[in-house]
C-alpha cells in the first residue's frame, strides 16, 4: 500500500510552536508512513535553540530571520518569502503550523500560494476580540481560512471552526499536543526545579504583547506587593523580549522574595511546574499545562482564548490590575478550600494522545493505510 513516504514540512519559530510541534513530529516518525522535515524560522533563536534537543532525530532546515524588537511587518514579509523558497525548493505533500504565531500565519500564506495543502494544530481558539490577543486572533482565523486540516484542541474550538463555516468534515478534535509533551518530558524525568527554598512557590511568567509598557509595569508591581507578604518565593523564567525585560526588571529585581532567571528549558520548566503551588501568567501554553498538573492558575489577561480551564475551576481570569491581581493570590494562598478546589478541578485541554490523532488523521487522508484500520477517537 505504501508507495513513497508522504513528505510533511513542520513549520515552527518560537517556543511554543516548538513544544507542541514535537509530539507531532515524534507520531510520525513512529508512523512510517511520513518523512517529516522540520522548518526552523528562528523567528525566536535562544528560546527556540534550547528546545531543539525536543527534535533530535529528524531532517531540519533552519531559517534566521529574528532581529532585535522585529516589527510584525517585516517579520511576516522575511518569513513568507524564506518559507516560499523552502517550500519551492522541498516540494513537501503538505505543510504542518500550530497556533497563531506571525511564523505559523507566514507558513500557512506560503504554504498557500505554492498550492500545498495546511494542516493546522491547535485550530479554532477564539476570543472574539480582534485587537486582544493581538496578533495573535487575526493570525488564527486567517490561518482557519487557508488549512485543509483543522485540528482543533477542545470541542468547543471545533464548535467555533463550524459556526464560521469550516466544512465539518475537516475539523477534528484532538485535545491538545502541549500535554503530550508535557507527560513525555515528566516521563523521563530529566528536569530539576528551579525553586530553592521551603517557601510556598509561585511561578511567574509575562510576556503578551498587549500588556506590554505601562500594563505590565503595574502588573511588576502587584507581584512586589505579592512578595511582600514574606511567605512566597516568586520564580520568574523572563521571557528575551527587550520590551518585557524593560517593563519587569526594574520593579522586580532585588527583591529577596522574586527570583528572575533566563528561560529555562522545557526538561526544567516542567519539572518547576510540577514544583509549584500556584501559578501566575498571560502563557496561552502554561495556562493549558498547569491544570494537567493540578496547579491552580491565575491569568493575568482581561481575556482568554483558553476559558475551558476558568470553566472547569482550575483557572481564574483575574485581569491585569495591581490589586485585583494581590487580591486572588492572597485568597487562594490563604484559603485552603478554595485553593483545593482549584487544585482538583481537572484538565480540559486533553489526555495526551492529541499527536496520535492528528497523526492517524492524515495518514486515513493520505489514503497510505486503510482508514478503518486506524485508532482515530475523536472527542472532547
Ligand atoms: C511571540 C508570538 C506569541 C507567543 C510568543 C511566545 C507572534 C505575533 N507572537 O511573541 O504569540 O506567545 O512569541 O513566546 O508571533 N527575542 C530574543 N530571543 C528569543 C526570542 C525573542 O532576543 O529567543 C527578542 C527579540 O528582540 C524579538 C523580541 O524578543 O524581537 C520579541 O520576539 P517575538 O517573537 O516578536 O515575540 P512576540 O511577538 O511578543
Ligand atoms: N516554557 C519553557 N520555559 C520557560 C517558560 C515557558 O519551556 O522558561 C514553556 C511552557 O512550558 C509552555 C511554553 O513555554 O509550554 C509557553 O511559551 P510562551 O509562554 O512563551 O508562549 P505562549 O504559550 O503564550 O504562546
Amino acid at each position: 500500500m505504501i508507495d513513497a513516504p508522504v513528505r510533511a514540512m513542520l513549520v515552527l519559530g518560537t517556543r511554543p510552536e516548538a513544544i507542541k510541534l514535537a509530539p507531532v513530529v515524534r507520531a510520525m516518525t513512529a508512523s512510517a508512513l511520513f518523512e517529516p522535515l522540520v522548518v526552523t524560522t528562528g523567528q525566536h533563536r535562544e528560546m527556540l535553540h534550547q528546545m531543539l534537543d525536543l527534535f533530535q532525530v529528524c531532517d531540519r532546515i533552519e531559517l534566521d530571520v529574528m532581529r532585535e524588537r522585529q516589527q510584525l511587518a517585516t517579520l511576516t514579509a522575511r518569513l513568507v518569502d524564506g518559507l516560499g523558497a523552502v517550500i519551492r525548493e522541498q516540494q513537501p505533500d503538505f505543510v504542518v503550523v500550530q497556533g497563531d504565531t506571525t511564523t505559523a500565519l507566514s507558513g500557512a500564506l506560503a504554504a498557500f500560494y505554492e498550492r500545498v495543502p495546511v494542516a493546522h494544530v491547535e485550530a479554532g481558539l477564539r476570543t472574539g476580540l480582534a485587537d486582544n490577543p493581538f496578533p495573535e486572533e487575526i493570525n488564527r482565523r486567517l490561518i482557519g481560512r487557508m488549512a485543509r486540516w483543522h485540528f482543533a484542541p477542545t470541542s468547543r474550538a471545533a464548535g467555533y471552526l463550524k459556526a464560521e463555516g469550516v466544512p465539518e468534515s475537516t475539523v477534528f478534535t484532538t485535545g491538545n499536543t502541549v500535554i503530550d509533551n508535557l507527560l513525555w518530558v515528566l516521563s523521563r524525568g530529566e528536569g530539576r526545579s528551579q525553586f530553592s527554598s521551603g517557601l510556598r512557590h509561585v511561578l511567574l511568567t509575562l510576556h503578551r504583547r498587549e500588556n506590554q509598557g505601562d500594563t505590565m509595569r503595574s502588573m511588576g508591581s502587584a507581584v512586589r506587593r505579592l512578595a511582600d507578604r514574606g511567605d512566597v518565593e516568586i520564580l520568574l523564567p523572563l521571557h528575551k523580549s527587550p520590551a518585557v525585560r524593560e517593563a519587569l526588571l526594574p520593579e522586580l529585581t532585588g527583591h529577596p522574595n522574586i527570583r528572575v532567571v533566563e528561560p529555562l528549558g522545557y526538561l526544567d520548566f516542567a519539572a518547576t511546574l510540577a514544583a509549584c503551588d500556584l501559578v501566575l501568567t498571560d502563557s496561552g501554553g502554561i495556562q493549558e499545562e498547569a491544570p494537567a498538573l493540578g496547579k491552580p492558575t491565575l491569568v493575568l489577561r482581561t481575556t482568554t482564548e483558553r476559558p475551558e480551564a476558568v470553566e472547569v475551576g482550575a483557572a481564574k481570569l483575574v485581569g491585569t490590575t495591581p490589586a485585583a491581581i494581590v487580591d486572588a493570590a492572597a485568597a487562594l494562598l490563604d484559603d485552603r478550600e478554595a485553593y483545593t478546589r482549584m487544585a482538583t478541578a481537572g484538565n480540559p485541554f486533553g489526555d495526551g494522545h492529541a499527536a496520535d490523532r492528528i497523526v492517524a488523521q492524515l495518514a486515513a487522508d493520505f489514503g497510505r493505510t486503510p482508514a478503518d484500520s486506524l485508532v482515530v477517537h475523536i472527542g472532547g
